[in-house]
This record gives C-alpha cells, structure tokens and sequence, in this order.
C-alpha cells in the first residue's frame, strides 16, 4: 500500500486513480504556483517607478513565448486527459467471468441479492480477488454505490440499470455509502462492505438462511403474479412465450428487431405497450407499483435459467 494513501486501496482499481488524482493535484499546484510566482514577481519588478526596462520584445520572440507556452499547456493537458480517459475505459472493462451480484437501492437503504438466493441489508460479503459485477437498479429515487476504499462510485438511476465491476485486494470491512442526495435520511444510507478470503467466504454463505434462490423466487412470482394465466400457453389469452426468450432476437410489431435483454425484458414489465411483440395485440397491463425491483431481478434472473430449459425437451 502507497503511504501517500488517505485511504487504503482496496480494489484493483485504487492505486491507479490515486496515482492519477495526486497527479492531476500535483500539475494543478505546480501550475496555481506558476502564475502565482510571475504575477507577484512582474508586479515587483514592474512597480510604480522601478528603473526596470519597459520597452517591448522584438515581435519574434513575442510569437514564440506566446506559441510555446499556450502549445506546452494544451498538450500537457490533453496528455492528463488521455491518461484520465484510458483509466475510465479500463474501470468499465468486463471481466470474463464474474460473481454477479443484484443490488436494489431504496430510501433508505440497499438490498443485497446474491444469486444463491441469500440476502442482505446494508451489507455486502465479497471473496478476496474475485471481479464481482454489481447490477443494481433503484426503486425510488436516484442514488449513488460509493465505496471510497475502492475508489468506485456508480449513480443508480430508476428506470435503468448500472453495472459496476470491482476486485477487492484487501480483506476487512469497508464502507459503503449514498453519494447522492435521496432523501431525509440521505446521510443514514451507509452499509460495509466486507472482504474475506475465500474459504471464510466460502463459509459465511454456507452459514446464511436458506432462501430461495433467485430464479425459484422468480418462477414463484411468475405464477403468483398471473404471468404465466396468459404466458404459459395453455389458456384463451395469447401472450408470447417466455421461453427460451432470454438473449434472443424478439421482432416488435412495429418491424424493429431488439434482443432480449435485461433492459428489453425489465421495460416490457412496466411498460408493456411500448414496444410489442410482431403478432400480439398490446394487452399486457403495466406491472408498475405492482412489482417491487426485488421481484423484477427475481424474474429476469428465471427467465435467463427458463432460457436454457427452453432448450431441453
Ligand atoms: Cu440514497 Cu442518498
């Protein structure tokens, strides 16, 4: 660990936005210490009666100060702009295989939904050195993942869906808290988050209430929900059929071709009009206010596993 840290780095991403953001301090100080310098040493030397030289440059050498530093300026700052950007890019990279992990944020707290079925509030358990990707949505207003041991901050927006990748380098407990505005209790909306080694992780989950896994509890709303009275194909009403839907191309009525994912199949529960499926008559009501945003990361995650039953005889 850098001792030039306030923080500890404690994912893989820390040291190199450290390393970045003391640079970017370091290029603002020594520029603010720059002009500081040359306005306070001009106005001494070019004081009110001073017998320095007043006359002006030859033109020349006017042209190239002005070039030069202007020039000097720009490309250092494009440089740090580069770097900046390279470091974005890098933070979005998807590992290959990730812990996917479902984070649903409320006034006032998150909910945690591991894909084994176990939850958590305001707190999430993570193994050492695994990418975890977070998929969170909010229910309400919009908030902000921030862990500043790990340097990442996500907005969780309604209506959409954020990813957020990480790898914790560092065992021990951290904290996570809403770094956006939501509310009166805005500030409580703290939690941690705790790295452990593997075989601890490996441990805790074995120790966690058996819930029902995510995509059991979806197949349970899907039914309790009455989903399956029109999708299931036994009954009067015609609905698409949901299986095997999860990632393939679904034609829309209005001859567009979207794939079915996440976003398509989220946005055809609680706007079930907007775009609909070629054949089918816009019947489907809103699920708006009726399902929460547990219930939805529930029934996507059944609909990627009934994506591959779909398969089977
Ligand atoms: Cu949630 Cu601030």
């Amino acid at each position: 660990m850098d001792h030039a840290a306030l923080l500890p780095e404690a994912s893989q991403s820390a040291h190199h936005i450290d390393v970045l953001f003391f640079s970017l301090t370091a290029a603002s100080t020594a520029i603010v210490i720059l002009v500081a310098g040359l306005i306070i040493g001009f106005s001494v030397h070019y004081r009110r009666g001073s017998k320095a030289d007043r006359s002006a440059l030859p033109k020349l050498l006017r042209r190239e100060f002005e070039t030069g530093w202007t020039l000097a300026t720009l490309l250092a700052f494009l440089a740090l702009f580069g770097w900046a950007a390279a470091q974005d890019f890098s933070l979005q990279r998807q590992p290959s295989d990730p812990m996917e992990v479902h984070v649903v944020a409320k006034q006032w707290m998150w909910k945690v939904q591991h894909e084994g079925g176990q939850r958590e509030i305001d707190a999430l358990h993570v193994p050492l050195d695994r990418p975890v990707r977070l998929v969170m949505n909010s229910q309400d207003v919009i908030h902000s993942f921030f862990v500043p041991a790990f340097r990442i901050k996500q907005d969780v927006v309604p209506g959409t869906t954020e990813r957020l990748v990480f790898r914790a380098v560092e065992t021990g407990t951290f904290r996570l808290m809403c770094a956006e505005y939501c509310g009166t209790r805005h500030s409580a909306m703290t939690g941690k988050i705790v790295v452990m080694k593997p075989e601890d992780y490996a441990a805790w989950l074995a120790e966690q209430p058996e819930g029902d896994a995510l995509a059991e509890r979806g197949e349970g709303l899907y039914t309790t929900l009455g989903c399956s009275g029109c999708h299931a194909q036994t009954g009067t009403i015609r609905a698409p059929d949901l299986r095997g839907v999860y990632g393939n191309p679904v034609p829309l009525s209005d001859g567009r071709i979207v794939t079915a994912d996440d976003e398509y199949l989220r946005d055809s529960i609680l706007e079930p009009r907007r775009d609909v499926v070629a054949g089918f008559q816009p019947i489907m009501p809103s699920f708006a206010g009726k399902v929460s945003e547990g219930d939805i990361v529930a029934l996507l995650a059944w609909l990627r596993t009934n994506g591959d039953e779909g398969e089977q005889p």
